[in-house]
């Protein structure tokens, strides 16, 4: 199985992303920013989603128009807590999407994941996952979340991140061939702690003013 990486180049979330990235951006722009970037993310990888033809009357006549067939049918899966920004942004697009939480941390000695909250909607095995976290770097995260999502049986599974480094995407693949891999830019490599070089810092201290 070849495994799939789509680098979502737009040059809204390229500009976006660029702002993010410099360190004298403040929280609450950083916030902003990776929900509108959220909300580009989720018009990308839903292109293929189906849709179904229903009945109606516009003011001028009577139609047949589309409407999405599975709506209902997603489930976005927040890696916590960074992953939090882009689901705002998706879950405005995406209403009525459900949403399920996975809570996880590296040991930032071993950089070994550990998790600490999983839930997901009960009927996760009619449903569509989109999984988001805005850092792919080890890929150890991503890989653990997708092993446990896998557990429960969902129809699909895509993950969907911001910024990932080449040695995340490497393991992430071999681990799971199966599973489509979205992200905004590929960056130069990790640092001795995991950290995505030039990257824009810690996701979640920056989304939340941590630090
Ligand atoms: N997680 C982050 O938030 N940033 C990185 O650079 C790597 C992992």
């Amino acid at each position: 199985m070849t495994a799939q990486l789509t680098v979502i180049s737009h040059p809204l979330i390229l500009h976006k992303l660029t702002l993010m990235r410099k360190a004298d951006t403040s929280t609450a722009k950083f916030r902003t920013l990776l929900k509108e970037i959220g909300m580009l993310l989720a018009y990308e990888v839903t292109r293929d989603l189906p849709v179904k033809y229903e009945t109606i009357q516009t003011p001028m006549a009577e139609m047949s128009a589309p409407v999405l067939a599975a709506e209902k049918k997603l489930v976005i899966i927040s890696i916590m807590r960074a992953g939090q920004g882009i689901l705002d942004g998706m879950l405005e697009l995406i209403p009525s999407a459900r949403v399920g939480h996975i809570g996880l941390y590296r040991d930032p000695n071993t950089l070994v994941v550990i998790e600490y909250y999983f839930k997901v909607p009960q009927d996760i095995e009619e449903r569509d996952v989109l999984v988001v976290d805005p850092m792919m770097a080890t890929g150890n995260s991503a890989v653990a979340a997708v092993q446990r999502l896998k557990e429960t049986n969902p129809r699909s599974i895509k993950f969907v991140c911001l910024l990932a480094a080449p040695e995340g995407i490497e393991h992430f693949h071999e681990q799971h061939p199966d599973v489509p891999v979205y992200t905004a830019a590929i960056d130069e490599r990790l640092d001795e702690h995991g950290y995505i070089i030039p990257g824009l810092g810690d996701a979640g201290d920056r989304l939340y003013g941590t630090k």
